[in-house]
Formats: C-alpha cells, structure tokens, sequence
C-alpha cells in the first residue's frame, strides 16, 4: 500500500531522516517507534505532505505522492494525527469533526453527509456530538480521541497515528490501543503507529520499525525487536 524508498529530510546541517525504507502491507498495523528526536514525527510529515523530503520517494497505492501538499495527500486517502492536538477551539467538537469530513474527504459530500459521519466518528471514539460539547477544558486523552476522529472522518484507507498514548495513564493507554484495534478490524483500515515508548504498542502491532537518529535500525516482528541487541541498545542505554 505505502512504499517509501531513501527517505531523507534535512534541516540546515541537520539530517533528521537519514535515508529511510521501508514498506506498508494493506490491513496491517505497523509500530514506528524510536527514542525523542528519533525522526518519527518528521517521517509522518514527510508522508502526509506537511514537509517535503530532501531526497526520496513515496509511493501510495502505486502513485507517487513525495511532493504532493498536504490536502491533496489527505483527500487521497491518508489520515493522521498529530503529536500536539490543535483543534478548532472556538468550534463544538462535532463541528471540528465534521469540517474534516467535509474538506478532508476521499470523496465530496454533502453537509448533512459530513454532520451525519461526524456523529458516528465522535460516537465511535467516545466523544460527546452534542454542539455544546467544545474542546475547550478537555483532558489529554479526550484530546487525542478528538485528534483520531479528525483523522477518521476524512475516510482514510492509511493512517498515520502520531503518539496516540502520549500523556495518558495505563487505563487510558489500554483504551486508546483498542480503539485502534478495532478502527483496523472494524474499518478496515491500514495503520502506522508511532510511539516513543514500546509498551502497548508491542502487543498490537504486527511488525515493528525502529529508528534511531534518523535511521531504521530495524523491521520485523515485535518478539524479535524485544530481544535485538541494536534495539536494547538505544532503549536500554549499552551494557557495560
Ligand atoms: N522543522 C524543524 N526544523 C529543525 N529541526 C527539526 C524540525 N522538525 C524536527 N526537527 C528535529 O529533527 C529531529 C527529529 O524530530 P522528530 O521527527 O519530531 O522526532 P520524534 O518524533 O521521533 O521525537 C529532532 O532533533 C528535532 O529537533
Ligand atoms: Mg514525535
């Protein structure tokens, strides 16, 4: 489904993605994981438009899609959230929902199609859809749910799914993990996972990607990433 091939991005003298492969199968869960400042978020951006790469390509669904912006990325059927939710504060929370559904989509919809969508969205990840409900004082969590119906309500096939559990306790962790379970099994849609811790994650994900410093230091299965020297090496510091 996504084929990325020599993917770099640099800022200034700075590499922050250093020649980056890997491949997406369609229907799985793939784990991007790496210590901060490992180029996660960076590798999202490049991906979904809101960086360009300094070199690389990016092939979704067959078609190149490196230097597409970033409403053109969306509405050709890749999602994401981002690591720091910025929503429309002013705006209820069905209403942030459904201005994505309705500008975001993989395909034009009517209002009422797009109010309508954003209802079931905001049902599924358990948020209120009644136009009182605004983002204002909501909690971490509310806030990432709020960030992955966004994501949704442009009907994705692949989501990018920046930091998911950041700042949530180990209930919420459990909850916002099954929801991501079933958006694959119910939805049917393709998920790239990035957390910088592994926890939950390793449970979920069938393979799994590490980078560090910009670059992948591994892909395969979770069982094998626990026990990989290189991986235990950066999350575990070198033995001595
Ligand atoms: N727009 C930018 N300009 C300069 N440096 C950046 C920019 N975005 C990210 N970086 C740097 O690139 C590195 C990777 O950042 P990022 O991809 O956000 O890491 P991660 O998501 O893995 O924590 C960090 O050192 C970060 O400071
Ligand atoms: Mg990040």
């Amino acid at each position: 489904m996504l084929a990325v091939e020599g993917l770099s991005k640099r800022f200034g003298g700075f590499l922050a993605v250093n020649q980056v492969s890997f491949e997406v199968r369609e229907g799985e869960i793939l784990g991007l994981i790496g210590p901060n400042g490992s180029g996660k978020s960076t590798t999202f951006n490049l991906i979904a438009g809101t960086l360009r790469p300094s070199a690389g390509s990016i092939r979704f669904e067959g078609a190149e899609i490196a230097n597409l912006a970033a409403h053109k990325v969306c509405r050709r059927g890749v999602g994401r959230t981002f690591q720091i939710p910025r929503p429309f504060r002013k705006l209820s929370l069905i209403e942030n929902v459904a201005l994505a559904a309705y500008y975001g989509g993989t395909r034009r919809v009517s209002r009422a199609e797009a109010w309508q969508h954003a209802q079931e969205i905001l049902d599924l990840v358990g948020l209120p859809s009644n136009p009182a409900a605004t983002p204002q004082g909501l909690g971490t969590a509310a806030l990432k749910k709020l960030e992955l119906a966004r994501a949704l309500a442009t009907r994705p096939r692949l989501l990018l799914a920046d930091e998911s559990l950041g700042g949530l306790d180990s209930t919420e962790m459990e909850r916002a993990a099954g929801l991501l379970e079933n958006i694959r099994s119910r939805m049917g849609i393709t998920i790239i996972w990035v957390e910088h811790i592994m926890g939950v994650l390793m449970r979920i994900v069938d393979r799994v990607i590490v980078l560090d410093h910009g670059e992948k230091i591994f892909d395969g299965l979770p069982a094998q990433a626990a026990v990989d020297p290189r991986v235990t090496e950066v999350y575990l510091g070198k033995r001595a």
